[in-house]
């Protein structure tokens, strides 16, 4: 056995006697069934484990990762998960979390090419062009924050709009989206305060987080530039 993986067996065997030891019938009990409460929809950066950062043991978060936590409209992968987080698991909270010094983020910013995650990562080059006005104005190294924050907000009004969600909705069951941004130099979650839980709210959330990043005054009225940067068209707002 590689040395370096037979370590994580042995942490793994000191792992599941100390829980066991500490919380008797835990792994029993956990596979009799999974209940969590909350779904994480996050990157698959190394740096941003779900669990750990959010102080739940198994069995409490269910997790969909990828590169910059994005939600593709036609993405099967993370909407059968979404699906049956939702229908299934029956969570409560759906958390999309981005984080700031998102290596996909940066590429997808500064145009650096990758290899076939371009292709992925041109999502989030679409939310940087759509939102061109709110972000290019800004000094670089702000830059690359606000897009982390705004891909969260694209990527929860994605997750709104999903069939997964709006079938919930309409079903009258509750489950709420929400955006958050964690801090790799502080370890901290920040709330970008873009919890959608009707649909009839998604709109005005979208459009009020999106006020928060604003325009240079000369392009703060121009309703076109309104309809092209939500995609929600200028009655929407
Ligand atoms: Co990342």
């Amino acid at each position: 056995m590689n040395p370096d993986l037979q370590a994580l067996l042995d942490n793994n065997r000191r792992w599941a006697a100390a829980t066991e030891a500490r919380e008797p019938g835990f792994f029993t009990r956990l596979a009799q069934q999974q209940s969590p409460r909350y779904m994480w929809i996050g990157c698959a950066d190394s740096r941003v484990p779900a669990n750990e950062i959010t102080g739940l043991d198994p069995g409490e978060v269910f997790v969909h990762r990828n590169v910059a936590n994005v939600v593709v409209h036609s993405d099967l992968n993370a909407l059968s998960t979404i699906q049956f987080a939702v229908e299934h698991l029956k969570v409560k909270h759906i958390m999309v979390v981005g984080h700031y010094g998102c290596a996909g983020v940066r590429a997808a910013l500064n145009g650096i090419r990758i290899g076939l995650a371009d292709n992925w990562l041109r999502h989030v080059q679409d939310v940087r062009l759509r939102h061109r006005k709110r972000i290019d104005h800004l000094p670089a190294a702000e830059q690359e924050d606000i897009l982390c924050e705004v891909n969260v907000i694209e990527q929860v009004g994605n997750v709104a709009l999903s069939t997964v969600l709006q079938d919930a909705w309409a079903r009258g069951q509750p489950v709420a989206v929400h955006g958050w941004v964690y801090g790799l130099k502080d370890g901290l979650l920040k709330n970008l305060q873009v919890t959608m839980d009707h649909p009839d709210k998604v709109v005005g959330v979208f459009a009020a987080a999106l006020k928060r990043y604003p325009r240079p005054p000369a392009a703060a009225h121009d309703a076109a530039t309104d309809a092209a940067d939500t995609g929600f068209g200028p009655a929407s707002l």
